[in-house]
């Protein structure tokens, strides 16, 4: 059995996109955690039939030390975890811009405002540095001219939703390279992209 836990702080759809896509998925057991007690998120998992609860924050670290899983997925939680807690596994986030671009809060705003005609979405590990750790995969987004902020939201959450539960299989089954800092790896299926320093 793999284990994810599913960390979030708010409305969930990204959750939600994870969940279904991993619903026939028998060997996946996926768990959420919210840092809020009344996120919509909790009650959304809840009527997924996922186990939900609210975990502290400054109860993550005992909580995840004591109950361990394969995948960490931080799906719009608003915290920043500490270094304990990321050594306990591995830790990925989304973020919607074309990172190292518009890094933080509001991504999506920054992006518009500046007046980018490129931005997109991002999965990345999770590191000390706020939206600074290795990326995995990403997928870029058409600022059009006729689009406005609502249009440009809507497409940006479309494609996180189609990308995140591709990019989690992808990991949990060694479909991709693994980024990771002094572990590349590559698909088993043959060279994946690592230039020759894999195993395979
Ligand atoms: C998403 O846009 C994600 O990229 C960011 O937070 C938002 C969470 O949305 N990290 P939701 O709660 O999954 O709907």
């Amino acid at each position: 059995m793999v284990k994810i836990a599913l960390l979030a702080s708010g409305r969930g759809s990204n959750a939600e996109a994870i969940i279904k896509h991993f619903e026939n998925h028998t060997n996946v057991e996926i768990q959420v955690f919210s840092d809020i007690a009344d996120a919509p998120v909790l009650a959304l998992a809840g009527g997924l039939s996922i186990k939900a609860e609210y975990l502290p924050f400054d109860e993550t670290y005992s909580y995840f030390s004591q109950n361990r899983f394969d995948l960490y997925v931080l799906a719009g939680y608003m915290r920043i975890l500490p270094d304990e807690v990321l050594d306990l596994g591995t830790f990925v986030n989304i973020h919607p811009s074309l990172l190292p671009a518009f890094k933080g809060k509001d991504a999506i705003k920054q992006a518009y405002d500046y007046g980018v005609k490129v931005t997109g979405v991002s999965v990345h590990y999770v590191t000390k540095d706020l939206d600074g750790g290795p990326i995995i995969a990403q997928v870029p987004v058409n600022i059009q001219q006729w689009m406005n902020f609502a249009e440009l939201e809507e497409e940006i959450h479309n494609t996180e939703h189609t990308l995140y539960p591709m990019v989690i299989e992808s990991l949990l089954y060694d479909k991709i390279v693994d980024f990771a800092p002094g572990k590349p790896k590559c698909s088993t299926d043959g060279c994946g992209g690592c230039g020759g320093s894999c195993a395979h």
